[in-house]
């Protein structure tokens, strides 16, 4: 039987550290309602120009490729998960595509905010398992620092997300105890303007249900992005950040408990669980309900906030360089996020 691997794994932050100290310089918060609420000390911004969604990912990707023993041109397809692309369009994939000088292969960039890199791993998944692709190139990758609000009425979002990236290199196996074992894949459009970004975007309000504009309203080339969006504040991200909260803690331990049944496995058997970071305190809810022991769960937002589709990859990469994480060891990602879309997957390292 054929099964995907993590052939290698690498991750990248920006040097520059911005503390919890260093956002009050901007707006009206506090170190301390940082932490209590979200668990944050600190997160990690990329520099202004010069480094991108994709430099990031190329960055993690070429740390990865060399640890899977490959080169660039050995790739034979990228999946790239991200919601900060560097362009509106094309996605980043063929952004990395060029960087690292790749053949000209497929490249397919995938938008599912934090739950991307799960979605990406199971995508890629399929794609080992049909044998179509040898070695795929993995990634999630985030610039949230570009396109936050950091006065004060964006203060509730803009504290919580950080920047980095993270990728691994799949590729087939056919060891017993190894590989990937199972992804679960879950939506529910329902919520989708709880935690999104309207614009820019085609809805014209539509959802929003505000005064819908017509061709004859003479702004045909506004709807998308006008300085009415800007002078209000229209282009940042909005979040009903308890909303997010209270179905983050369902669906979390929901979608690990639906991958342990499909293996028949228990929680007891999890060697390490990396939850994407979203809030220490969703994490610390979900390690209880499962009743895991603090070993058996990583967690780094502390460091790097959440860093979106690549707080999984980073997460697994960092337990993983720890030492944490040997061959064998059976791992769970599971994440929760805009859309709603959750996920988990279930691996043998
Ligand atoms: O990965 C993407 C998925 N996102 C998530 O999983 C996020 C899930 N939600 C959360 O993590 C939490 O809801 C937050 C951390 C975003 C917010 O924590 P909360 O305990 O739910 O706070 P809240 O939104 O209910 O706001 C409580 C108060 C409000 O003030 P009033 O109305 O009680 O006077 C906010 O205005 O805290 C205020 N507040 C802040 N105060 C200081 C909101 N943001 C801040 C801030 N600093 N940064």
């Amino acid at each position: 039987m054929v099964r995907s691997k993590i052939a290698g794994i690498g991750m990248y932050v920006p040097q520059q550290v911005f503390t919890n100290q260093d956002l009050m310089k901007v707006m009206d918060t506090s170190d301390e309602w940082i932490q209590e609420r979200t668990g944050i000390k600190e997160r990690r911004y990329a520099k202004r120009t010069g480094e991108t969604t994709t430099t990031m990912a190329v960055e993690a990707a070429a740390i990865a490729i060399e640890r899977a023993g490959i080169t660039a041109q050995d790739i034979d397809f990228i999946v790239f998960a991200t919601l900060s692309p560097d362009y509106y369009f094309p996605g980043c994939g063929v952004l990395v595509q060029r960087a690292m000088k790749m053949k000209e292969i497929g490249a397919l960039d995938i938008r599912n905010q934090c739950s991307g890199f799960v979605y990406a791993l199971s995508v890629a998944d399929q794609f080992i398992k049909t044998g179509m692709y040898k070695n795929i190139l993995v990634i999630g990758s985030e610039k949230h620092s570009f396109g936050l609000d950091f006065s004060t009425r964006g203060r509730n979002v803009s504290v919580i997300f950080g920047d980095g990236a993270g990728a691994v290199v799949l590729q087939p196996t056919t060891k017993e105890t190894q590989g990937i074992l199972s992804t679960h894949l879950h939506s529910d459009g329902e919520a989708a303007e709880i935690l999104a970004m309207y614009n820019p975007g085609t809805h014209a309000n539509h959802w929003m249900q505000q005064e819908v504009a017509t061709f004859n309203d003479g702004n045909l080339g506004d709807m998308f992005m006008s300085h009415a969006m800007i002078d209000n504040a229209q282009n940042f991200p909005n979040m009903d950040g308890p909303s997010v909260f209270k179905k983050a803690v369902v669906k979390f331990p929901e979608v690990i408990m639906e991958a342990l049944a499909a293996n028949q496995l228990t929680a007891a058997d999890i060697t390490m669980l990396i939850p994407h970071q979203a809030n220490l305190r969703i994490s610390q809810f979900v390690q209880q309900k499962l009743g895991l022991k603090d070993e058996q769960v990583h967690n780094n937002i502390q460091k790097y906030g959440n860093t979106t589709a690549a707080s999984v990859p980073i997460a697994l990469c960092e337990a993983w360089q720890q030492g944490k994480i040997k061959e064998g060891d059976l791992v769970c990602l599971a994440a929760f996020g805009s859309g709603f879309t959750w996920a988990s997957a279930l691996l043998r390292w």
